[in-house]
């Protein structure tokens, strides 16, 4: 068994429980040693449940943090995390072949496992909501971005971890707060403590990142922009999370564009 082997055995999995459970027993293996990368590539797409039905993203109720709307950001919440999963051993498994070092396939495989954390959490909170994921609706924005980037390591850091991944850092704070609001303790508890886990994600973006973009003669934060332009279906707006972004290594030269409101 190689890491791609076990990578692809996560993607080409149905059940969400499972996935979790594959990729907790993977990271053990790989951080027991001795395993070699592997060549195995990954599916187009990975497996996923027949449930939830998933919709186009302006078809998606609005989030809320009321009674109600907590239940549907919970399962939101649930579906970036598992789709999370598959993001960071689709990165192992598709980028293997571009001579990266171990200290690459580290970094992945504890974000595989951070991610199967934060969506266990996600479904338990749902359980005692009274609901399971795939009972709500979902969007499948998060693949679509990972679709648009399959081919360019660079472009994938900077669409999943370095956008996607950094706005959750934007929004989150204010989540935990109007969920406090709301009486919502356990929710907000377990945001927080994904909160902490993400800033570390997109720490291990920038570094990835700006490894590929020294290795090709790139100015990192110009070839960020150049990508965003072309790659990036979205819009990125301020008020950015300067605090949590800095952390990570993200700081304002970055969002300059975004930030100087010249965009
Ligand atoms: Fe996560
Ligand atoms: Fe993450």
């Amino acid at each position: 068994m190689t890491l791609t082997d076990l990578a692809c055995g996560v993607l080409n999995c149905t059940e969400p429980a499972e996935k979790v459970a594959l990729t907790f027993a993977a990271a053990t293996a790989w951080r027991a040693g001795g395993m070699s990368v592997g060549t195995t590539l990954p599916p187009p797409r990975p497996a996923r449940p027949v449930k939830p039905e998933l919709l186009r993203a302006s078809q998606m109720p609005k989030r809320s943090t009321g009674p109600k709307g907590r239940v549907a950001l919970v399962h939101a919440l649930a579906h970036i995390e598992l789709n999370a999963i598959d993001l960071a051993w689709d990165v192992i498994a598709r980028f293997a072949p571009c001579d990266l070092p171990q200290a690459f396939f580290d970094d992945w495989v504890t974000v595989a496992n951070d991610e199967a954390e934060h969506y266990r959490d996600l479904s338990q909170r749902l359980t005692e909501f009274g609901i399971s994921y795939g009972d709500l609706p979902a969007h499948d924005g998060l693949w679509e971005s990972a679709d648009l980037t399959a081919d360019d390591l660079l472009a994938r850091l900077a669409i999943i971890p370095l956008t996607h991944e950094a706005r959750g850092l934007d929004t989150t704070p204010m989540t935990c707060v109007k969920l406090r609001g709301n009486d919502d303790e356990a929710t907000a508890a377990i945001l927080e403590r994904t909160y902490t886990d993400e800033i570390e994600h997109l720490r291990i973006g920038i570094r990835w990142f700006e490894f590929e973009c020294a290795r090709r003669r790139l100015e990192p934060h110009t070839h960020y922009k150049a990508l965003l332009d072309v790659r990036f279906t979205g819009t990125l707006k301020p008020p950015f999370n300067m605090d949590a972004r800095s952390k990570a290594g993200m700081g304002q030269e970055y969002l300059q564009p975004w930030l100087s409101g010249a965009l």
